[in-house]
């Protein structure tokens, strides 16, 4: 095989190689960092990682190579964020206002606004116009070094609208960049359409959306909440989802303890997601499953949570922890993973390494893509983000800097910063 790139004069390389499960209790913070290395790559994919000299002095051939010089910054792999919501028309501005003068965001999801007001935007606008939006969307989290997202539908509560949001989720994974991930979530609201009428909502999704929607989407993903869908009623759509062979996820315990997350455990979810309401008991559910923990410190801190998920405890339990942005225009305009890290430090108490790694390998888990992207080892994605720092210590510690200076994907230079 030629070697087609060299990186080399990496000062600090965190590969995030390890064992194939995700990462959980003591190992949440397993992040060996080499020091002085180098990555060959071909095909789109990593051929090799370590120390340059090691790198260097292999069987492969490096003549005539193209090569990017780090400048004895660090290096991570592409970062993964297993949980947004990414296709919307409008915003949510006004409301933003509106919540900060005290309104609660269940109330204003019950009285009709909220998720609903993005559902009616989202119904207006064409497939060309969302897609238009979310192109640039998805250029600003490459431009945050994450170069694999999970987008959820789940602003078109309708037959139609849930599968344009679907499809432009797909095109965006064919026409920028960034690999994408799909979940259905039409059973994110009740539509006001149905205001009365849920189980017959409940009846469109069993009996006609969910089938629909399957050749779009991996995964579907259920909102267990006061104002969205209690328990029973998610039973009931994730039991269609297993029959339809989707992966499961759950948006848990997020506003109040919901029993989303015993709920996740029970169906065998590969993910529950936010959990700053989750139990005791649920931990130690979750972990016995091996369900990953979906923590979304953007939501928590822009929703201004009174509870925070339990990180620590959920780590001591062994529930492996990734982290996401939730991207989406109600309760996290957010689209950086670095931020994230950052947050998940000062306001759950992860360390920069736990952070490192709930943001690439086990966010890869989340999502099923462990195979191909989440860590730099042979074989994988040659998704590779450039530093400019000497440390991946600098990723969490610079809040509201992101010291991405170079993003590769599959190998190509998607995004270099200027200086
Ligand atoms: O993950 N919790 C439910 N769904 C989103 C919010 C969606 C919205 O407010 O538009 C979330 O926080
Ligand atoms: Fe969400």
């Amino acid at each position: 095989m030629r070697i087609e790139l060299l990186v080399q004069n990496i000062g600090e390389l965190a590969t995030l190689a390890g064992p194939p499960e995700p990462r959980a209790g003591k190992a949440q913070g397993d992040v060996e960092a080499v020091n002085d290395a180098a990555i060959a790559i071909a095909e789109g994919r990593f051929v090799l990682a370590g120390e340059e000299k090691d790198v260097l002095e292999s069987d492969h051939d490096f003549e005539g190579v193209e090569v990017i010089d780090a400048g004895g910054m660090a290096a991570v792999p592409g970062f993964v964020d297993p949980h947004t919501h990414l296709v919307y028309g409008g915003d949510r501005q006004a409301e933003y206002v509106e919540r900060l003068s005290g309104v609660p965001y269940v109330e204003i999801l019950k009285r009709g606004g909220g998720i609903n007001e993005t559902v009616r935007k989202t119904r207006e606008a064409s497939s060309d116009e969302l897609l238009e939006s979310v192109l640039k969307r998805a250029n600003e989290l490459l431009r945050n070094g994450t170069t694999t997202v999970e987008i959820k539908s789940g602003y078109g509560l309708d037959v139609e609208t849930e599968l344009k949001m679907l499809e432009v989720a797909e095109r965006i994974g064919e026409e920028s960049p960034v690999d994408v991930v799909t979940t259905f979530l039409g059973a994110h609201t009740i539509p006001v359409e149905y205001k009365g009428r849920r189980d017959e909502y409940v009846k469109l999704l069993l009996e006609e959306m969910l089938e629909k929607a399957r050749p779009h989407a991996d995964f579907c993903d259920v909102f267990v909440e006061e104002g969205a869908f209690s328990v029973q009623e998610a039973e009931r759509i994730l039991g269609r989802a297993k029959e339809l062979d989707y992966g499961i996820k759950v948006h848990a315990d997020q506003i109040n303890p919901s029993g989303g997350s015993e709920l996740a455990a029970r169906f065998g979810a590969i993910s529950a997601d936010h959990l700053d309401n989750i139990t005791d008991v649920e931990m130690l559910q979750l972990a016995e499953v091996g369900t990953i923990g979906v923590l979304l410190p953007g939501a928590t801190l822009f929703l201004k949570s009174s509870s925070y998920p339990p990180a620590r405890k959920m780590i001591e339990t062994g529930v492996p922890l990734a982290l996401a942005t939730d991207h989406n225009p109600g309760s996290s305009p957010m689209y950086s993973q670095v931020l994230m890290m950052g947050l998940s430090c000062l306001l759950f108490g992860l360390t920069p390494s736990e952070a490192l790694v709930a943001a690439t390998i086990n966010a890869a888990h989340a999502i099923g893509s462990d195979q191909i992207v989440g860590s730099i080892e042979p074989g994988k994605n040659a998704d590779l983000v450039v530093l400019d720092r000497p440390s991946f210590g600098y990723l969490p510690y610079e809040l509201g800097r992101t010291p991405v200076s170079m993003v590769l994907k599959g190998g190509k230079v998607v995004y270099r910063r200027e200086t």
